[in-house]
């Protein structure tokens, strides 16, 4: 499971430097150091560590005024790249941008990443300055509005969150909406008040419920990008609730943790998906659902 994080501590921020200069700066015999800009202190970074803390990926945003950000230095190490870290790592960002009532984003991309930005739905606005590294830059641009701010099938997104609040009305009064489907990973947050126990944490009962949705919800989106359909039912589930959720209740599911047997489906017989749900407090670790869920085919109509 992936995780952006914040760099908070003076070590943190040495390897997120560090990494920037190996990926932008080094290859073109820039020193230690060129890496970073008069923006560094005003800015919002962020990061991706693997399993044994070294940095897969980075990115940063600042504001350029009021309704302007501007995102920069993003890299995802080479031996990662193509696995929705980059994506990942813009959606971070985008989620401070959006926060902000930010309305435009804007990136000098390099040739070699306009199809990545393309695919984050930038939009090239003209000849941006060369870089310090002497590469050509283009100037690209993204409105941001409620509709993009889901980066993947926008539309999908859309008719499965009205499909859950027509179907689970629960999920409605329980706040659940689905916030982010990059492909890889589909999150959705909830309210905290509207869950609210007696301890003014979150009912551990609707963490359970956000989590399962969360998962059925990842399956819908796969079996759609698929051209599969079928009912999803749960069969069993799990929870470890880690601690409590006081502030942002977040559940993710990303892609890796899926093992499916979708081309039974495709056969026409009900086939098993097991997955994992990360449950989150803001950035906080606060719990993971384990579920085992069947996918039946639909009867086709005569
Ligand atoms: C550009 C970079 C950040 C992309 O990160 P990544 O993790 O590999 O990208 P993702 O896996 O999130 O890809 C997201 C989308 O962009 C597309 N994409 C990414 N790199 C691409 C490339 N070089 N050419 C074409 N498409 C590309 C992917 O196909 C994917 O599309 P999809 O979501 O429609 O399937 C990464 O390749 C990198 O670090 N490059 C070197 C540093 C750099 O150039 N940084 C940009 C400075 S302006």
């Amino acid at each position: 499971m992936y995780r952006v994080i914040t760099p908070e501590t003076e070590e943190e921020f040495e390897k997120y430097f560090t990494f920037r200069w190996q990926m932008l700066r080094k290859p073109w015999n820039y020193p230690l150091g060129s890496e970073r800009d008069e923006y560094e202190q005003v800015s919002h970074h962020r990061m991706i560590l693997g399993p044994d803390k070294s940095v897969l990926a980075i990115g940063r945003l600042h504001f350029n005024t009021s309704e302007e950000a501007q995102i920069r230095h993003i890299a995802v190490s080479a031996n990662q790249q193509g696995k929705g870290l980059g994506k990942l790592i813009v959606s971070a960002l985008e989620g401070v941008a959006r926060h902000e009532n930010v309305v435009r984003l804007v990136t000098s991309s390099r040739e070699s990443s306009l199809e990545f930005f393309a695919s984050c739905g930038y939009s090239v606005a003209g000849e941006s300055s060369a870089d310090l590294t002497g590469l050509q830059r283009q100037l690209m641009t993204k409105q941001l509005n409620e509709l993009n701010a889901i980066m993947l099938h926008p539309k999908w997104c859309k008719a499965l969150q009205a499909l859950w609040y027509d179907t689970i009305p629960i999920s409605e009064q329980m706040g659940i909406k689905l916030f982010q489907y990059s492909g890889r990973t589909l999150e959705t947050r909830a309210s905290l008040v509207k869950n609210m126990n007696l301890h003014d944490t979150m009912f551990a009962g609707s963490i359970y419920s956000q989590a399962v949705l969360t998962g059925w919800g990842m399956i819908h989106l796969q079996l759609m990008e698929k051209g599969l359909a079928g009912e999803i039912t749960l069969a069993e589930g799990s929870i470890k609730y880690a601690k409590p959720i006081t502030k942002s209740p977040r559940a993710l599911c990303n892609i890796e943790s899926v093992q499916d047997r979708f081309s039974w489906l495709a056969k026409g017989k009900k086939c098993p998906v097991k997955l994992q749900v990360d449950i989150f407090d803001g950035d906080d670790p606060a719990g993971v659902f384990k579920g085992e869920y069947w996918v039946v085919p639909v009867a086709k109509e005569s």
